[in-house]
């Protein structure tokens, strides 16, 4: 019995007990128990061809940073406050070699190496022992990864099956998709990560929400309840298999992945063909109440990346409130549960058993980066770096179902 119903047996809202957050869960910033867990992978932070010679601040995991791509074209991540006397990096000047600060010129390259000190005897004798905070980034499927982290626990940066390898007529996209509005008109969400996390695992309001309550957002096939729903633990997360009947007799095997910690393969939702997913989608937390997505995919001619979700002809940022209430989507609802949702208040059915899934599977990597192990999906090694996505929407018919 929980300490609302032994209060008010009539089910009244007056005396409601305190309600708290998922403190081992909800929490990102540097020493807690999630942020230590996120810092031991890679996180997309920028759009490479965003990332140029004018500075521009980011803030990931709860910590503040200055981005910036030197003259060579080398992407850097430092802390922004200068280590001479903490002015931010923000005004400083890009160079063949750095990023040079406003105040007293002191240079440092992107792995923070203190270049110059202009004002010092032979330009800083000692400057080789100076050292910006730094972390280190790569790029890859047109995204700038950081990784924020111990170094000598630096994994390999991942590479997805389903972006690598094009066909001739294919090419890689990506965009900062941001929140969950679906028009990209909010860079950056502004609830905790754990929102959309959880709905990574929920196909059932991809019936209600994006189908039966508001009408079809995505495809017409999601109106139809499903049938079974099966979720299980694979070797870089959980997936779920959700099987619909169709009015044709034919059987569709929706297979939907969370890959670990905080990154997503949906697969295609408007046009449901027979075939594996072809996008990544990674949830990006700025700090416990903001978070970022970027998503990477294989794109064919007349088959774009992004497309708007339709609420009733409108894009999310042309609607009313009254049309927000009417036609709500993920955004809403994400939105709706708060800056962080009060986790000892929900009742978990059987409906979100993908949830107590992943959830489970993050405190009990927790555990293992507190005990100093390697969590889950860290690859130290190029050959085991490439995970192998089984997202898609995938046909039977129904004699072969049998
Ligand atoms: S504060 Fe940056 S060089 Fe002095
Ligand atoms: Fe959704």
């Amino acid at each position: 019995m929980t300490g609302l119903q032994s209060r008010n047996a009539d089910g009244s809202a007056y005396g409601r007990p305190p309600q708290h957050i998922d403190e081992e869960l909800a929490r990102v910033g540097p020493g807690t128990p999630c942020g230590e867990l996120f810092r031991r992978y890679w996180h997309p932070i920028a759009e490479a061809d965003k990332v140029t010679t004018r500075p521009q601040n980011v803030r990931i995991l709860g910590e503040d940073l200055v981005l910036f791509r030197d003259k060579k074209g080398r992407a850097g991540l430092l802390y922004p406050r200068c280590m001479h006397r903490g002015t931010s990096l923000f005004y400083g000047k890009v160079e063949e070699e750095g990023i040079r600060c406003c105040y007293h010129g002191w240079l440092f390259g992107v792995d923070g190496q203190c270049l110059d000190q202009p004002c010092e005897p032979d330009h800083g004798r000692h400057r080789d022992v100076a050292r910006q905070p730094w972390y280190p980034v790569e790029e890859r499927y047109g995204l700038v990864f950081a990784y924020m982290g111990p170094p000598a626990k630096k994994p390999i940066l991942p590479r997805y099956d389903i972006l690598e390898n094009l066909d001739p007529d294919e090419r890689l996209e990506c965009a900062r998709t941001g929140g969950q509005t679906g028009d990209q008109s909010m860079p950056i969400a502004p609830y905790n990560w754990m929102h959309l996390n959880d709905n990574v695992m929920d196909p059932y309001h991809v019936w209600v929400l994006h189908s039966t309550f508001t009408g079809p957002q995505f495809a017409k096939e999601f109106a139809i309840p499903v049938q079974s729903v099966d979720f299980f633990a694979w070797e870089q997360g959980v997936c779920y298999s959700a099987v619909r009947e169709l009015s044709d007799g034919r059987i569709l095997d929706r297979v939907s992945s969370y890959i670990f910690p905080c990154i997503m393969s949906v697969p295609a939702t408007r046009n449901l063909e027979d075939a594996r997913s072809t996008r990544i989608s990674w949830i990006v937390p700025i700090d416990d109440t903001h978070f970022t997505t970027f998503t990477a995919g294989k794109v064919k001619p007349r088959a774009p990346l992004f497309q708007n979700v339709d609420f009733a002809g409108k894009t999310w940022a042309e609607m009313t409130i009254e049309e927000h209430q009417d036609t709500p989507g993920d955004f809403e609802a994400q939105f709706g549960q708060g800056p962080i949702s009060l986790h000892s208040e929900e009742h978990l059915a059987t409906s979100d058993r993908g949830i107590v899934m992943m959830r489970r599977m993050l405190r009990q990597q927790i555990k293992v980066v507190a005990e100093g192990g390697d969590p889950l999906g860290v690859a130290f090694n190029a050959d085991q770096a490439t995970v192998k996505v089984p997202s898609g929407n995938f046909y039977r018919s129904r004699t072969a179902a049998e």
